[in-house]
């Protein structure tokens, strides 16, 4: 048994894309790389969790051949909520859950269980800019009104994040592994509330996505900080590989 963590397919089988670079080198054909990797990586006895950004469809009869692509894929299918997952709206996600009963499970304000962990988490939010730089490309500043509304989105994902721990908690489990969309930290990888949680909580890792390109890659934190396991596990990071978790 194994769990398997990937984030960011932007599946369009039914969506006329127009997004730059997403039909070009890493992502050319990625639908197919993808289930060939998972063919060859998966059994039907392991987990894999999609982190977020599943598909372009904006409702969810613009995305049925998505969903039934990722139900093509081995083994028992969790997802996490993204930034352009427009079909689902977080006060609905029982609905989704009752549609798809059997075939995906949908992780919001909500756990599921791994052996002895219980997978928790929410989309997450970090403030992504615009950051000011001076001629050298250092940080000087940024956008403090953007901030501040990044600020109450950050509160209100944080509160779901709870909700998914203390959900779990009270089923008396006790190890955690927690899935982010977001990353964790804003691009200084300054200690912020989901960082704070995962220690709270004595989370074993924190698996998040998000971050596209080379220059984003790197944009928070990788490895072991504090205690906890942090891992990038984009799409196009993986080159389309589900990264091995537990
Ligand atoms: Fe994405
Ligand atoms: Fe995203």
């Amino acid at each position: 048994m194994g769990l398997f963590a990937i984030g960011d397919l932007h599946l369009h089988f039914q969506t006329d894309i127009k997004v730059k670079g997403q039909t070009k080198g890493v992502w050319r054909d990625h639908e197919r790389k993808f289930k060939n990797a998972c063919d060859r990586q998966i059994t039907d006895k392991d987990t894999l969790v999609l982190v977020g950004d599943h598909t372009w469809g904006k409702n969810l009869s613009e995305c049925e051949e998505d969903f039934s692509y990722i139900e093509s894929l081995p083994g028992r299918k969790i997802l996490l909520r993204g930034n352009h997952d427009m079909f689902w709206d977080a006060k609905k996600t029982s609905e989704l859950n009752e549609r798809f009963q059997g075939r995906l499970e949908f992780l919001q304000n909500n756990y599921y269980s791994y052996e002895d962990y219980a997978l928790v988490g929410t989309k997450g939010f970090t403030f992504e800019g615009p950051f000011y730089l001076n001629r050298k490309g250092q940080i000087i500043g940024w956008d403090e009104e953007r901030e501040k509304h990044a600020d109450s989105l950050i509160a209100r994902e944080a509160e779901r994040l709870r909700v998914s721990f203390e959900a779990a908690k009270a089923d008396g489990f006790r190890k955690f592994i927690m899935f982010l969309h977001y990353p964790p930290t804003n691009i200084l990888e300054e200690e912020s509330i989901f960082t704070k949680m995962a220690k709270e909580y004595g989370a074993e890792q924190v698996i998040y996505a998000h971050s596209h390109g080379e220059m984003r890659f790197h944009d928070s934190l990788e490895g072991m900080v504090d205690g906890v396991y942090y891992s990038l596990v984009s799409g196009d990071f993986l080159k389309w590989c589900p990264k091995k978790i537990l």
